[in-house]
């Protein structure tokens, strides 16, 4: 990677891989997510329409787990704070993921293009309100109190992912796109690299091992997160 101009921009991908060491669990390894569940019962709108106290229980379930002290952020999460906090040019942080570690790390330049397991939306005001206790069909929405008026904030397959316009903006000024802990296989996040690539960015794929889109990518540093993130953002400083 040649020098990087100080004023240039730098924008990161993450997902569930980089949680894995955090004790989160992936969607696609082996015991992954979607290994013990159907998406199509808790991760999309049909699927809350048909059993809504199901999807309830579903993000109940994480959202304990996220509020569990042994959960926080890794080294990979600490990274990637200290390069939005050093770099002289901009870091946009945009995740897929819905934990809030990131910003438990310090990370502030921050999308959460999935949504957010700590906020939920009124369906009768599309208010979204910061939410850490659990969801049923009885709790009452805090607008209209009516009951059964509360969705968790996530974007559900077949709905628009969030600040997309800003995404994209971002990809056609940067020169450096990191992905890291992806799988690559959820669109749009899966193109951003090509997006990125077609404005003369340099990008670099961190995983654990080659993800679905690995071919696309012009670097790969393969291994656990929590050793190839804080190795590359040193490596990204130093070159300044
Ligand atoms: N360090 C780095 N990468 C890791 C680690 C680790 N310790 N452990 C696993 N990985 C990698 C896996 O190799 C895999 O490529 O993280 C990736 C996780 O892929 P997925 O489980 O598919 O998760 P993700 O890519 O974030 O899924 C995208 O799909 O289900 C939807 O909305 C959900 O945001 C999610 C989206």
């Amino acid at each position: 990677m040649e020098k990087l101009k100080p004023e240039s921009s730098i924008v990161i991908l993450t997902g569930a891989g980089i949680s894995k060491e955090s004790g989160l669990d992936t969607f696609r390894d082996v015991g992954g997510v979607w290994s013990k569940f159907r998406l199509e019962d808790v991760a999309t709108p049909e699927g809350f329409a048909r059993d809504p106290q199901r999807v309830h229980e579903f993000y109940n379930a994480r959202r304990r787990n996220l509020l569990d002290p042994e959960v926080k952020p890794n080294r990979a999460h600490d990274a990637l704070a200290r390069l939005e906090q050093e770099w002289p040019g901009e870091v946009l942080l945009v995740t897929q993921n819905i934990d809030d570690l990131h910003e438990r790390a310090g990370s502030r330049n921050l999308i959460h293009m999935h949504g957010e397991l700590f906020k939920v939306r009124s369906l009768y005001t599309h208010r979204v309100l910061e939410w850490q206790e659990d969801l049923t069909l009885e709790t009452l929405c805090p607008d209209t109190g009516r009951p059964g008026g509360l969705r968790p904030h996530v974007v559900w397959f077949g709905e628009m992912p969030l600040e997309m316009e800003r995404i994209y903006e971002a990809l056609s000024n940067c020169t450096l796109f990191m992905s890291i802990g992806t799988s690559g296989t959820v669109y749009p996040a899966a193109n951003f690299v090509y997006e990125a690539h077609q404005s003369g960015a340099y990008t670099v794929e961190l995983n654990l091992e080659p993800s679905n889109g690995a071919t696309f990518f012009q670097s790969h540093r393969h291994g656990p997160a929590t050793e190839v993130v804080p190795v590359f953002v040193d490596e990204v400083l130093a070159r300044r």
